[in-house]
Formats: C-alpha cells, structure tokens, sequence
C-alpha cells in the first residue's frame, strides 16, 4: 500500500516508512499522571482505541502503560507515540527513561516535541533510538516548514510525522502541503481547540444537520483528510463519542464551511508563539 494511503477499514494511514498509524488515537496531554489517567487509557482501549500518544513532558507515561496493562488488549495491538523533550540533551537516554516508565520494550513512535535549539540537533539520536529497536518509527512536532525543510536537508532517515495544532480553525493549509509533498504525515493535536471550538456556531449548525455532535464534526474533518487525530478526553463517553467517526462523511459544503473557519491564514508555521525562547 502507499505512503499516504489509508487502509481498507478506512482507519488507519500508511507512513512513508511503511508502518501504519491509526488514524485516531487518544491523547493525554494535561491528564495527571494516577487513577484519571490510567482510566482513560484503559477505556479508550476498551473502546477500541488503538493509538494512545503521551510525551515524556506531561509526567503520565507511567500510567499510560498502566492503562495498557490493565486493558488487557496486547501490547503490538497499540500504536504508542512518546516525545523526546528537547530540554533534556539525548534522545537515547531518555526513550531508555521513557520505555521503562511504560513498561514496554518500543515505542511506535518517537517524536521531537519541539524545535527547541534547533530543528536539527536533536535528529542523529532520534535515528540511533530507531536503529537501536526502541522506536519503530521517528518524527517531530511543532516543526514549520522552515524547519521542516533544515531538518530533511541533513537527515539520514526522514521523518516521517509532523504532529502539530491542526484542525478548521487552526487549518495551517500551507504546512499541511508542505508535509504532503515531503511524505510527512501531518498529524492533528488539538483538534478540538482544547475545548474552546467545540461551541463554535457553525460546526454546532453542521452537526445538528447530521444529527451528530460538535466534536464529531470537528475530528471527522481530519479523518476526511487522512489526518491522524489525537483528542484528549478523561471521561468515558467523550471517549466514547469521539471514536464514532468513521460511520459518516461530511459533504463538500460542510468542508468548504469549516475550511472557512481558519484564523490562521493558510500559514507555513507550526505555531504562533514559541514558548521555549
Ligand atoms: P475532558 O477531558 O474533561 O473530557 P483537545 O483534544 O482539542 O485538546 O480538546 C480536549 C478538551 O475537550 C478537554 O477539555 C476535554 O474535556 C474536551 N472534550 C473532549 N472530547 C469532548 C467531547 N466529546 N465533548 C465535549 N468536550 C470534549
């Protein structure tokens, strides 16, 4: 199958290093490591879920591979991504931290969670930590096209994600191209405006006309894209909720009305602030 291209069931998508990524997963950034975030893993998974992303910065992979154990669901079942935190100075290390917190032997996916220092620096021990079997796959986050373009001008071996804040209001259409063109899966994190988009009267008006809700609309706009999508939730029906995506379609006039919605201007950037300067 290509890069790109999705798979039959329509839910998971083919990475240009030929391994698949569900194209919905949970993500638990802000979920405090204990009980609420054990749970959620363990319910997503109950649900289906079979892609769960954490970060070494949000403090919770212990409890991420807790939820892993105590849902039963085997472990080469789940597509795992972790981040490097690029304060910290070696990639290989801190997977070694990271898969002992986890309890798991790889990870899935190992990304840099920010361009901190440099897009490139961090990028040799992101290739060691995969030829050293820790992680299957290897990408980055927060990365814009400039970046993104230093970062494939010296790599050995490509990145192959670029997890950012993507959804109709954050629609950073020129990214999105950029990425396509290089072979790099866009990935969507908060595709729900951390909440704040899930009032929005125009996708409450497309919802209503599908007699679906809010944050269906909003994370089936990725899925039309063949955009993995990572919403965080720790209640059991959001989670729920969340995964009944893929049991209808948008039409063009509900795109077109929700790729109206950028406030970004199309752009080339990851962010719009950088927060480590
Ligand atoms: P909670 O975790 O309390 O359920 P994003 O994925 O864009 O970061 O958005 C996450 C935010 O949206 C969280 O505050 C989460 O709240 C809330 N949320 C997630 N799914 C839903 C849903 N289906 N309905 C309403 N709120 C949701």
């Amino acid at each position: 199958m290509s890069t790109g291209a999705v798979t039959e069931d329509g839910r998971a998508r083919v990475l240009a290093d030929g391994k698949r990524i569900p194209l919905l997963g949970l993500g638990v950034w802000q979920v405090p490591s204990g009980p609420e975030c054990v749970n959620a893993v363990r319910w997503a998974l109950e649900l289906g879920y079979r892609h769960i992303d954490t970060a070494q910065a949000y403090g919770n992979e212990e409890s991420v591979g807790q939820g892993l154990r105590e849902s039963g669901v085997p472990r080469g079942e789940v597509f795992l991504t972790t981040k490097f935190y690029p304060a910290r100075k070696d990639p290989v290390a801190e997977v070694e931290r990271s898969l002992q917190r986890l309890g798991v032997d790889y990870v899935d996916l190992y990304i840099i969670h920010w361009p901190q220092g440099g897009p490139t620096w961090a990028w040799p021990g992101m290739e060691r930590a995969r030829e050293l079997g820790y992680a299957r796959s290897i990408g980055i986050s927060n990365f814009g096209v400039a970046e993104l373009e230093r970062l494939l001008g010296t790599a050995t071996v490509p990145a192959v994600v670029n997890q950012v804040q993507f959804s109709s209001y954050e629609y950073r259409k020129a990214l999105l191209r950029a990425c396509q063109r290089a072979g790099v899966a866009l990935e969507a994190y908060s595709p729900l405006g951390t909440g704040r988009h899930l009032g929005s009267e125009t996708v409450g008006r497309i919802a209503r006309r599908h007699g679906r809700t809010p944050a269906q609309v909003l994370l089936r706009w990725c899925i039309e894209r063949h955009i993995p999508v990572i919403p965080k939730s720790t209640h059991r029906e959001r989670i729920a909720e969340n995964a009944q995506v893929f049991d209808f379609t948008l039409s063009d006039r509900d795109l077109e009305e929700l790729d109206a919605l950028d406030r970004t201007g199309g752009t080339d950037r990851a962010l719009e602030r950088k927060w480590w300067r």
